[in-house]
C-alpha cells in the first residue's frame, strides 16, 4: 500500500508527491532533516529533535517554515495515516526551488520545501542486535567542517557504510587526527573500569539528541561520563563500546578494527542504558 507522505502542507500518495528538480536540496544538498523514533505508535523525544532543527536552521540562515504545534500536527497525522508503531518519522527542510541553478541563495521570500514520510520498521525496541552487538571498522573522517549541522550531504558516510559492508561489519566510526569523531550515524562511546567516554561536543560531531538523554540518564544513574576524544587504540582496550542514535537508541559494539572489545559481547553498561532509555523515553513519548 502507497505510504501516505507530507509536501508543503500536502498529505499526498507517495506516488504522487513532487519536488522540483531545481529544489536547492536536489542540486546542493542545501537541506537539514531530522529523524524520529516511534514506538507504540508515539514520539520519541520530539522537543529535542525540534530544538535542532531549529539550531540546524539557524546554522544555515533558513527560517523555520512550520510552529512547534503545526510540526508535532504533521508527524501525528502520518504516524496516525499510516498507521505506524514502530518505526520512524523522517523530516526534510530544504532552501527551496528558486527555478533555476545558482549558487547565490534565492530571495528570502522563496518558499523552503517541506517533505515528511514514515518508514515501519517492527523489533525497534525488542531488537535482536541489542544481545549480539555490532562490529565495527575505522575511517578516515573527511566531512565538511561543521557536522554539528544535520544537513542532508550523506554522501559519505554511505560510502564508508559501503566499506564497512565490504569489510563484512556493521558499520564505520570516523578517525580525524588519530581521535574518534562519530559513526556513519551515530555517537560513540567507551568504558573502561566503570567510566563512560564520549567525545565533547563542538563542530566536529552531531549533537545527538539521544547522546544527550543518554549522558543525562547515565549521570542521574551515578555512572561517571567523561567528554573527551578518544582512539581506536583505546577502544580496542576498553571493557566495553556502543553507540546511540534516534532510529538504534544505545547499541553495543563488541568489535573495532578486527579486535574484540572487553569479554567480545554487549556489556552491562550499555545493557542497563538502553534498558533506562527505553523506559524512559516511552514514558515521555507523545
Ligand atoms: N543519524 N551522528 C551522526 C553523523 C548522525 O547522522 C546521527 C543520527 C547521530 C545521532 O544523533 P541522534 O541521536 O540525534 O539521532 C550522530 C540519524 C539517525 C540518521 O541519519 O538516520
Amino acid at each position: 500500500m502507497a505510504r501516505t507522505v507530507y509536501v508543503n502542507g500536502d498529505y499526498l500518495p507517495e506516488t504522487e508527491a513532487r519536488v522540483s528538480i531545481f529544489d536547492r536540496g536536489f542540486l546542493m544538498a542545501d537541506g537539514v532533516y531530522e529523524v524520529t523514533s516511534v514506538l507504540g505508535g508515539k514520539l520519541i523525544d520530539f522537543p529535542g529533535h525540534l530544538a535542532r532543527l531549529q539550531r540546524s536552521l539557524d546554522e544555515l540562515s533558513m527560517k523555520n517554515p512550520l510552529s512547534a504545534d503545526d510540526w508535532l500536527e504533521v508527524h501525528r497525522q502520518l504516524v496516525a495515516r499510516n498507521d505506524v508503531d514502530e518505526g520512524m518519522v523522517y523530516l526534510q527542510v530544504t532552501r527551496g526551488n528558486p527555478g533555476d541553478r545558482d549558487f547565490a541563495f534565492p530571495p528570502e521570500d522563496t518558499p523552503p520545501t517541506v517533505v515528511l514520510f514514515t518508514q515501519s520498521k517492527s523489533g525497534l525496541a525488542d531488537n535482536p542486535v541489542a544481545r549480539t552487538g555490532i562490529k565495527v571498522i575505522s575511517v578516515p573522517d573527511i566531512r565538511w567542517g561543521r557536522r554539528d549541522i544535520k544537513t542532508v550531504q550523506l554522501l559519505y558516510p554511505s560510502l564508508a557504510k559501503m566499506a564497512a559492508k565490504k569489510a563484512h561489519v556493521d558499520d564505520a566510526w570516523f578517525v580525524e587526527d588519530g581521535f574518534v569523531t562519530e559513526g556513519t550515524s551515530n555517537n560513540v562511546y567507551i568504558v573502561k573500569g566503570g567510566k563512560i567516554v564520549t567525545r565533547n561536543l563542538s563542530n566536529d560531531i552531531l549533537h545527538g539528541i539521544t547522546r544527550a538523554a543518554v549522558v543525562r540518564f547515565a549521570r542521574e544513574a551515578q555512572m561517571e561520563v567523561e567528554e573527551r576524544a578518544f582512539t581506536i587504540a583505546e577502544a580496542q582496550a576498553a571493557d566495553e563500546a556502543f553507540f546511540t542514535s534516534a532510529s538504534a537508541f544505545v547499541l553495543p559494539v563488541v568489535e573495532v578494527d578486527g579486535q574484540a572489545v572487553g569479554a567480545g559481547k554487549p556489556g552491562p553498561v550499555a545493557t542497563r542504558l538502553r534498558e533506562i532509555y527505553l523506559d524512559e523515553m516511552r514514558k515521555a513519548a507523545v
